[in-house]
């Protein structure tokens, strides 16, 4: 089974676009796939897929009453399945006061049990559910985790119930970073926790032309240190468009959404964008990039083709197996 979080120590790394086009890449490689979304902010996983339209609303069941084992109804009645065919268990406002409400039960729990606070397996709860409680290995073949990095309890457990990371990470000071923080952060939490957490993957996003650009991504997919499977280019327009189409990449060129002014207003529509080889060759990265996290980290047999249906330019095959032509533009 493929499970990874999608992992970065600062915000605006693309995190939660890496996890939509990865989602659906694997869906369309024949992983049934499921995502969680653990961040309760604006601009979500969950917004981005058109998904819980009850996420404010106090009543409703959620994630949160779930993780904490006092659900209002089945698990999987929480999940929502996108116009992609991924699934998703949305966010809810409640994961923003996931701590009080996780320090309330475990002061109950200790109390009548007895034990130390230290003692209680705080980071353990999300990993119970997925797999003790609701067994979700019998029912996908992926899971991937859009996780709020600031939030650590929650982090915590997303990272212990899946093992794996998948970190992007952005070009610049800042990106270089995050990264030294996460090789560090990966140890710390390998000894607190007393497991193994895996780094299947490095991915360079919004790798622009220049010079500096251009001298990140070579020390990137030089270094020995992990595995720099893809590296994905400046393609702002391509997805922020994701957010108009409600969906992936993959999504926006096969229904050509483009956002335009007319008559003075902004507008995105289907239908309107130009068809550009680079913006393919983002695609055929991204449906790498999740073949490389299947195979290579997870020994799963996946399709390696990818069939395009654009609409109005017919059908165009991505065939994996071939080799890349224009491998390494960006
Ligand atoms: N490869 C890319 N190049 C340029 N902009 C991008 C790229 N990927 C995503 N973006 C844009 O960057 C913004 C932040 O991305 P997002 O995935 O929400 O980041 P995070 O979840 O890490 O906060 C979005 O507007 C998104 O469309
Ligand atoms: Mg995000």
């Amino acid at each position: 089974m493929i499970t990874a979080v999608v992992y970065s120590e600062s915000g605006g790394t693309y995190k939660t676009t890496m996890t939509a086009n990865l989602a659906v890449a694997l869906e369309r490689m024949g992983q049934n796939t499921l995502v969680i979304d653990l961040d309760p902010q604006e601009g979500n996983l969950t917004s981005l897929f058109d998904a819980g339209s009850r996420r404010s609303d106090p009543d409703a069941d959620n994630l949160v009453k779930h993780v904490l084992d006092m659900p209002d109804g089945e698990f999987r009645d929480l999940i929502e399945t996108t116009a992609e065919g991924v699934d998703i268990v949305p966010s809810h406002d409640m994961l923003g006061d996931f701590t009080s409400n996780l320090e309330q039960k475990i002061s109950y729990e200790i109390g009548m049990k007895n034990m130390s606070r230290e003692e209680y397996p705080r980071f353990e709860l999300l990993y119970d559910l997925l797999w003790e409680r609701e067994e979700l290995y019998e029912e996908y073949d992926a899971v991937l985790i859009d996780p709020n990095a600031r939030a650590e309890d929650l982090l915590y457990n997303a990272i212990f119930a899946l093992r794996t990371l998948i970190a992007p990470v952005k070009p610049a000071g800042k990106g270089n970073l995050s990264l030294e923080g996460l090789e560090e952060l990966v140890g710390n939490m390998e000894r607190q926790l007393d497991i193994e957490i895996g780094l299947s993957c490095v991915v360079p996003s919004g790798v622009g032309q220049t010079n500096a650009h251009r001298q990140y991504r070579d020390r990137f997919e030089s270094t020995e240190s992990f595995a720099t499977p893809v590296t994905i280019g400046n393609r702002e327009s391509l997805m922020d468009a994701m957010w108009e189409a409600r969906g992936s990449a993959f999504k926006v060129i096969e229904e050509r959404w483009k956002t335009f002014e007319r008559d003075g207003e902004m507008v995105s529509e289907p239908g309107q964008r130009r068809v550009r080889d680079r913006e393919v060759e983002t695609l055929r990265k991204l449906f790498e990039l999740a073949r490389f996290v299947a195979t290579e980290t997870f020994e799963a047999e996946v399709d390696p083709v990818l069939e395009l249906e654009i609409q109005g330019y017919g059908n165009r095959t991505i065939d994996l197996r071939d080799v890349a032509t224009t491998g390494a533009t960006v």
